[in-house]
């Protein structure tokens, strides 16, 4: 008897999306969604290794699962995601009552998996397919307003902290026919935002057409009913003219970039093997800056890279001051097996790293609330995304440039346009009045 599933998810967009993708072979399969994980037959945790507090959660995971299957032998579980390519036969080693682990690139051999688990248990699939992103897959979609799509898979950059080119692989494209048709497919079955994922989105190249992220861009807004187009991750090596002149002219994407910089010190993205320097970084925020006026900007940062020096942490201080981001991600470092930088001394001490992570994210607290409030009176258009969560009786949305703006508008709902005046801000999000129609009567500022 086919039974119930259920998949929880840790990490990126990228694992969220393979985690819809799972949902769709399982439901292809003739599985359904179990209400709760305790009532699932199929258990797959999909898991992130970007940090070692992200794997440390997955163990923990699995010992809340041991209890489970102790009292069902039948139930099954299965580790995916990172840690599993990451970790590969050891997750049976540290949880013996595993039955499967699979590799972000093996997600389509699923079917065949489960297939062979009627006779055998702990079976692994860590092979990074070539033909991963190439499969067609009909991914399940929990929301109804925002679409993932994938485009390419895989990172050939060699930044020394990240094992994300050891657990995803090498690059490879989807071709631009797949990728447009899937579009088409999602904006015939009302999804207003696609957006467009890979590790390292700029370096997509369809591999029939050679055509690139910016073609992609202007084909997709071709697409009747899709409304908005946003991307990610960036590179700041990869952001080359045609994507910056395509955000500039293509109207439906958004006005938004998240840019990973990592660190404002030249010397420590050398070590980190980023390929840019402060000045080169710096230069590429002016000319998005100057192509797409009032572009909204966000960006990850890690402090305590091994030989981080307080000067350093000093120039990555001095950088978000002058960029003035309008979001900002920021992690204390954590060494990853099997990476370059694990080889360094890991010589910044756990709490001047803590220290660092606090001032940083203080100094981002204040720009944050300082661009927040310059929104006031300024009016947006809004895509409604589901309910608020401080207020479940009104509603949440983002703007194109992703501010998340909640507002009461009873007569509205997921996936519909509404247009508002913001009317006061925190660090995180907007509130915002409803406009009954497009202008702004009689507004008065809130200070
Ligand atoms: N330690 C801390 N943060 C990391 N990131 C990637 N690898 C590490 C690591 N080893 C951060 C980077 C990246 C984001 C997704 O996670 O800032 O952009
Ligand atoms: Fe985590 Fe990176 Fe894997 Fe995404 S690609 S799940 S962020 S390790």
């Amino acid at each position: 008897m086919i039974g119930r599933y259920w998949i929880e998810t840790w990490g990126c967009q990228m694992n969220v999306h393979d985690s819809e993708k799972m949902a769709g072979v399982l439901e292809g399969l003739g599985y359904r969604l179990a209400p709760e994980r305790s009532a699932a037959d199929l258990v797959l945790l999909n898991t992130c290794a970007i940090r070692e507090k992200a794997e440390d959660r997955v163990y923990t995971a699995l010992e809340q699962l041991r209890p489970l299957k102790l009292s069902r032998p039948e139930m099954i579980i299965g580790v995916c995601g990172c840690v599993a390519q990451m970790t590969g036969e050891a997750v049976f080693a540290r949880a013996p009552f595993v039955d499967l682990v699979i590799g972000p690139r093996a997600v389509s051999r699923l079917p065949d998996l489960l297939g062979r688990l009627k006779d055998e248990r702990g079976l692994i699939d860590t092979t990074l397919y070539q033909d991963s992103v190439l499969q067609p897959d009909q991914p399940v979609r929990r929301g109804r307003t925002k679409a993932y799509v994938t485009i390419m898979e895989g990172c050939n950059k060699t930044c020394t902290y990240c094992v994300v080119p050891g657990t995803r692989g090498r690059e490879v494209s989807r071709p631009l026919d797949a990728v447009l048709s899937e579009v088409q497919q999602l904006a015939h079955d009302g999804f207003r935002e696609v957006e467009f994922l890979g590790q390292n989105v700029n370096a997509y190249r369809c591999p029939a057409s050679r055509a690139g992220l910016g073609d992609l861009l202007r084909g997709s807004s071709r697409v009747a009913g899709v409304k908005r187009l946003r991307f990610t991750t960036s590179h700041p090596l990869h952001l080359r003219e045609p994507i910056i002149r395509a955000m500039a002219e293509v109207p439906q994407v958004c006005d938004y970039l998240h840019l990973p910089v990592q660190s404002g010190s030249s010397r420590i993205l050398a070590r980190m093997r980023r390929g840019y320097d402060r000045e080169k970084y710096l230069d590429r925020i002016d000319e998005v800056r100057s192509a797409v006026a009032g572009i909204s900007l966000s960006t990850d940062v890690i402090v305590g890279f091994p030989g981080e020096t307080e000067r350093d942490f000093e120039q990555t201080l001095s950088l978000v001051e002058s960029v003035r981001f309008d979001q900002m991600f920021s992690f204390v470092y954590s060494a990853r097996p099997g990476t370059p930088a694990a080889e360094l001394a890991d010589d910044v001490v756990y709490g001047v790293k803590v220290r660092r992570l606090m001032r940083l994210q203080a100094l981002q607290h204040e720009i944050q609330l300082e661009r927040h409030r310059e929104l006031i009176g300024r009016e947006f258009e809004v895509l409604v995304e589901g309910p608020s969560r401080r207020d479940p009786q009104e509603w949440a949305g983002r703007t194109t440039c992703n501010r998340v703006v909640n507002f009461s508008a009873p007569e509205s709902g997921p996936g519909q346009f509404v247009r508002v005046v913001i009317t006061a801000a925190g660090p995180n999000s907007l509130r915002a009045r409803r406009l009954e129609c497009g202008t702004v009567p009689g507004l008065v500022e809130i200070a």
